[in-house]
């Protein structure tokens, strides 16, 4: 391969260009069929070793991570901070380092702080792909929203999105501002003025008080967690209040002039920022979400070790070479 489509790492949307994130989009078209063989294996990543290295805790991603790479026929180690020689205080850097020197070709790492990826990325040869950090990017998460939106309306350019909820704390919502305002949709915010950042109107996005007024506008609307573990001051009167003010219900929905699409990035709190009816509802997407994670983090990983999108499809194709 030349040179490379996305460069070493994925560590945010923010420093991606519309082109490079349409083409990831793109890229993650044929590596869905994968997913849905009975044999679900390519020998795309064949050889590559990967570390996933979650410090903080996780379900949809680590484990579509780790399915991703063990479709593309990747070899895989995960390392969470209980149980590693972190406990014993050794550094970032340092748990990375002997990790390269084991000789990893990449690390998937999620983390607590915001710029840990940046950081270990600016320190270590390998591709480091950011599987969240702190409250900056979760960019594949913005990717899989991106995508599933994609699939849903046929477009992004010019949807309205309005991302509901915990704006604050959310690394969530700021990889789906980049990539959604990149792609010319246009984006409103809604939560409780404690939950949203100062300033953030000057990111282009439109802030809505009322989640009444968010239904009414958007065609979609992304609902996020309350982080109520990133809480440590009164940001609320109470998760009853917050419901009765800002939660997605079908009542609320019922009064839409239009049938919204509903998202969610998991993991949901149920009868607080979103009901079960609406979560379990037709108009959820949160499974379909879930389920394109898998080929967004296949078609990245394809991508940062050297493949070309218009090469994709005949990557996917070659699953009788896995050798399972
Ligand atoms: N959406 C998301 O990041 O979920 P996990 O925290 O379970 O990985």
């Amino acid at each position: 391969m030349t040179e490379r489509f996305l460069g070493k790492d994925l560590l945010g949307l923010e420093p991606l260009t519309a082109d490079q994130i349409r083409f990831i989009l793109d890229t993650a078209e044929p590596f869905k069929e994968v997913s849905e063989r009975a044999i679900k294996k390519v020998p795309t990543l064949r050889g590559k070793t990967i570390v996933n290295l979650f410090f903080e805790a996780s379900t949809r991603t680590r484990i579509s991570f780790e399915f991703a790479e063990k479709r593309l026929s990747a070899d895989t180690v995960n390392v969470a901070a209980a149980g590693s020689s972190v406990e014993k205080g050794e550094t970032l850097v340092d748990t990375a380092r002997n990790l390269e020197a084991m000789r990893i070709d990449m690390v998937v790492m999620r983390h607590p702080s915001s710029g840990a990826a940046q950081f270990l990325a600016d320190r270590i040869r390998s591709n480091v792909v950011n599987a969240g950090d702190g409250t900056h990017e979760h960019p594949t998460q913005g990717l899989l929203d991106l995508l599933t939106l994609r699939d849903k309306f046929g477009r992004i350019e010019g949807l309205k999105v309005c991302i509901c909820g915990d704006i604050l704390h959310s690394r969530v919502a700021r990889s789906n501002i980049w990539g959604l305002l990149k792609l010319g949709a246009e984006v409103g915010v809604c939560g409780p003025a404690s939950l949203l950042p100062l300033g953030i109107e000057e990111l282009g996005v439109t802030v809505y008080r009322r989640i009444e007024d968010a239904i009414e506008w958007a065609d979609a609307l992304n609902v996020l967690r309350l982080q109520l573990e990133r809480m440590h001051a009164g940001f609320l009167p109470s998760l009853r209040e917050y419901n009765r003010v800002f939660g997605v219900t079908v009542e609320r929905l019922e009064k839409a002039p239009r049938e919204l699409v509903i998202l969610h990035p998991g993991p949901m709190n149920r009868g607080v920022e979103i009901d079960s009816r609406v979560a379990d509802g037709p108009h959820s997407v949160i499974l379909e979400q879930v389920t394109n994670g898998v080929a967004i983090r296949m078609a990245v990983l394809y991508l940062l070790a050297g493949g070309r999108p218009e090469m994709a499809e005949a990557a996917k194709g070659r699953a009788g070479e896995a050798g399972e």
